[in-house]
């Protein structure tokens, strides 16, 4: 059973057909950008490769080829290699943050994807270094794109969403937070940043692979990626109360062991849910407004939201 019990009014079989065949190119498309696990230093390539290949849901991934989808349906058609640059720029930022957030200085972590976390299988030098060199390989993906003239922008945007002001500050926040209980404001901000900063850019960065789009669609686009970036922590802090670890293949009740304060405690599970609701029509109004080719965006917005792992 999902979270929300949301996952009524897709088509599942073609969605997740769709999400399937996505996945598995982004998949192989990380598997070309990653060094091989015998290139020189073998055990640092083996250990990315690790942290990054074989699992995840690829959401971040899915979100750039579904808002590319968009952008194609609009007249603008990307090249498909620089779409599988962006969906593995994000999808490396995504498993950089995760080595990181597992460390014992951070969550402290030993399960992830249902596999030891990188620092126990390796060593923690190791996962830190995990993390320096995904993260790089990440701009080296996107800054590879063909549309050079955009190329600035994009890696400027993708920068912006993993930093300070973004994943990393929003990290920072998080571990700030440990023993305290914040207001909505103060969660939503840190939960904004931590996760919903890199979904959105996903979404930025596929819509934007092969035109700038019109200021007007930009707007809806931004709101429709904000409400499913913010979504998808809200349900990852249902999820950490209400799944068991081997369906997460993560330690479940973690937030709780680390005394952190999340959507849950702070408005109350039956809460947290009803924005979980409220964020996927906020999601679904902003494609609303965005014509044609916005059916996989619709379609991750159910995902995201219904999602029970
Ligand atoms: C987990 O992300 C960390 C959060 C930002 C909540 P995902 O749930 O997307 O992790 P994978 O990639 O599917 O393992
Ligand atoms: C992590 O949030 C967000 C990141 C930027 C990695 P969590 O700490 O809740 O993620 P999980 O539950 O460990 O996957
Ligand atoms: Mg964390
Ligand atoms: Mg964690
Ligand atoms: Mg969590």
């Amino acid at each position: 059973m999902s979270a929300l019990a949301a996952y009524d009014d897709m088509t599942p079989s073609d969605a997740e057909r769709w999400m399937q065949a996505m996945r598995d190119r982004a998949e192989a498309a990380l598997d070309r950008v990653l060094p091989g696990a015998d290139a020189s230093p073998p055990r640092l390539h083996a250990a990315m490769r690790y942290a990054t290949l074989g699992g995840g849901k690829r959401v971040r991934a899915m979100l750039v080829y579904a808002a590319a989808e968009w952008a194609a349906a609009a007249g603008a058609k990307a090249d498909e290699g620089d779409l599988d640059a962006a969906a593995s720029a994000v999808e490396l930022i995504h498993a950089y943050s995760l080595v990181h957030d597992d460390l014992p200085s951070m969550d402290d972590d030993d399960l992830r994807r249902g596999r030891p976390t990188v620092h126990v299988a390796y060593d923690e030098a190791t996962a830190l270094l995990v993390g320096d060199a995904l993260q790089a390989l990440a701009f080296e993906a996107l800054a590879g794109s063909s549309a050079v003239e955009r190329i600035g922008t994009r890696v400027a945007l993708l920068a912006h969403a993993s930093g300070s002001i973004g994943m990393a500050g929003g990290q920072a926040i998080d571990l700030d937070s440990v023993g305290k209980s914040l207001t909505w404001p103060e969660l939503e901000a840190m939960h904004r940043a931590k996760t919903g900063a890199l979904l959105r850019a996903s979404v930025l960065l596929g819509a934007t692979a092969a035109h700038t789009p019109a200021r007007r669609e930009s707007d809806a686009l931004d709101r429709y990626a904000a409400a499913v970036g913010l979504a998808f922590q809200v349900v990852d802090d249902i999820l950490d109360v209400e799944t068991d670890s081997a369906t997460l293949g993560k330690t479940a009740g973690k937030d709780a062991m680390n005394d952190k304060p999340t959507v849950v405690t702070t408005l109350g599970i039956d809460g947290a849910k009803a924005l979980a609701r409220r964020l996927r029509d906020d999601a679904d109004r902003a494609l609303d407004e965005l014509g044609n080719g916005v059916g996989r965006l619709r379609d991750l917005a159910a995902f995201v939201i219904g999602r029970s792992f």
